[in-house]
């Protein structure tokens, strides 16, 4: 077990808290999604309560090392304000320009700093100046931003999978450390519907590459009970067990590894469930993500796609299918849409199934629902509120679901 936020003394101190404010900005570089924001707000407000002065890093896109000033956090400042209403300082520039220092040296009980874009030097992410892989640098610069405060708190839940200074690196640099409210409420929920399941469990993926979603599928096998499959994962799968699946988005060199899974999930008495009809189109404008005026829509009425149409979501025979189990289950774990659902036409899937899982929840199901599309989904549905847990992390919560050890989390000192 890790240390937590309350095992820890931040009673006055200067606290360094790593945040993921990787949210998204619009071209006028309004926020359009502030919930990573909000969700670090409980780990600050304790921190406020206990007097300590908040120094908070972060990163912002993937500017490589370079300052990009749309990727300044300086919006992200604005917004955190706002929603604390309390004045949040910000040090425009350079995370640890002497300017920057010196506002964290003179920071005061209670106060809160955003330092700018920790990814504006190219050290964060283990790189040196010339970009080339530099562990030496990445080390220094871990120790300058530990320098600027005495405790660290990891509550950066989206980025704990990335092996970076202000991750892992700056942990051995300071006093002491833990995880804030944010990282151990994502590792209870993650991990407790993982490790303790009620039965029954049931996973749901979907999205478009088997190739993403194979080490989770596979972990998962020797955990779940039920595996629902959709988005155009499942074409892969289908043709893989012989049946035509049109001009739909398949990976032809997967084939056999879907058979292989297939087999597996057997052999571990894993029921897998697969579309067994679909909505079918025969063009997409996948670039505007709108359906051609001449274009055809049609539902299949079995597995089989015929030719010169692609699946785009699952038929409603599958939507049937798939109730049954949602709502037998007792714990679910979800990460991907089942069909465009970007495109209201092909959405319905994704968002029946989305209901179905807060009635589960409501049921007394406990419901998981990570990666960046299903949480857009489930919004969509206008369910979000009525789920057990949404992941502020994608990619990190894959990695958690496929079983692998998240550097950021790993950095962290056991509890005694
Ligand atoms: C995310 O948005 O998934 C995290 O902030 C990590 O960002 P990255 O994929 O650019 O490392």
């Amino acid at each position: 077990m890790k240390k937590i936020l309350k095992d820890i003394n931040v009673k006055g101190k200067k606290v360094l808290v790593r945040v993921d404010y990787n949210v998204p900005l619009d071209s006028n570089l309004e926020i359009t999604n502030d919930k990573r924001i909000v969700a670090t707000i409980p780990t600050i407000q304790y921190l406020l309560k206990e007097n300590a002065a908040i120094i908070l890093i972060a990163h912002l896109g993937r500017p490589k090392g370079k300052v990009v000033s749309e990727m300044s956090l300086k919006p992200i400042s604005l917004r955190l304000s706002e929603l604390l209403r309390l004045p949040v300082k910000f040090v425009s520039g350079d995370c640890i320009s002497p300017e920057s220092k010196k506002a964290a040296a003179t920071l005061k009980s209670g106060e809160i700093l955003l330092l700018e874009n920790l990814r504006f030097h190219p050290e964060e992410e283990g790189k040196n100046a010339s970009g080339e892989k530099d562990k030496v640098a990445m080390d220094a610069f871990a120790k300058e931003l530990a320098s600027m405060g005495e405790v660290f708190v990891q509550d950066a839940f989206g980025t704990v999978h990335r092996s970076h200074a202000s991750t892992a690196g700056i942990v051995k640099y300071v006093k002491d450390a833990a995880a804030g409210f944010l990282v151990e409420k994502e590792l209870k929920f993650l991990g407790e519907s993982l490790e303790k399941p009620v039965k029954t469990f049931l996973s749901i993926l979907g999205g478009a590459k088997v190739s993403d979603k194979i080490n989770v599928i596979e972990n998962l096998l020797n955990k779940v009970d039920v595996i629902i499959i959709g988005g155009a994962m499942a074409y892969t799968f289908l043709k893989s067990q012989g049946v035509n699946t049109g001009t739909s988005l398949v990976e032809n060199d997967k084939l056999d590894l879907a058979n292989e899974l297939l087999k597996e999930a057997k052999e571990k008495k894993v029921e897998f469930l697969l579309p067994i009809d679909h909505i079918i189109i025969n063009k997409v404008d996948f670039v505007n993500k709108q359906i051609p005026k001449d274009s055809e829509v049609k539902t299949t009425i079995d597995e089989v796609i015929p030719e010169g149409f692609m699946g785009v979501d699952v038929g409603p025979k599958s939507i049937e299918k798939f109730s049954k189990v949602v709502k037998s289950a007792k714990t679910i774990v979800w990460n991907g849409p089942l069909g465009i659902f970007e495109i209201d036409e092909f959405s319905k899937g994704t968002v029946e199934i989305a209901k179905l899982v807060a009635e589960a929840t409501e049921n007394g199901a406990i419901s998981v629902v990570g990666g960046g599309d299903s949480v857009a989904a489930v919004k969509k549905a206008g369910v979000d509120k009525r789920i057990s847990h949404i992941s502020t992390g994608g990619g990190a919560s894959l990695e958690f679901l496929e079983g692998k050890e998240l550097p950021g989390i790993a950095a962290l000192p056991d509890k005694k």
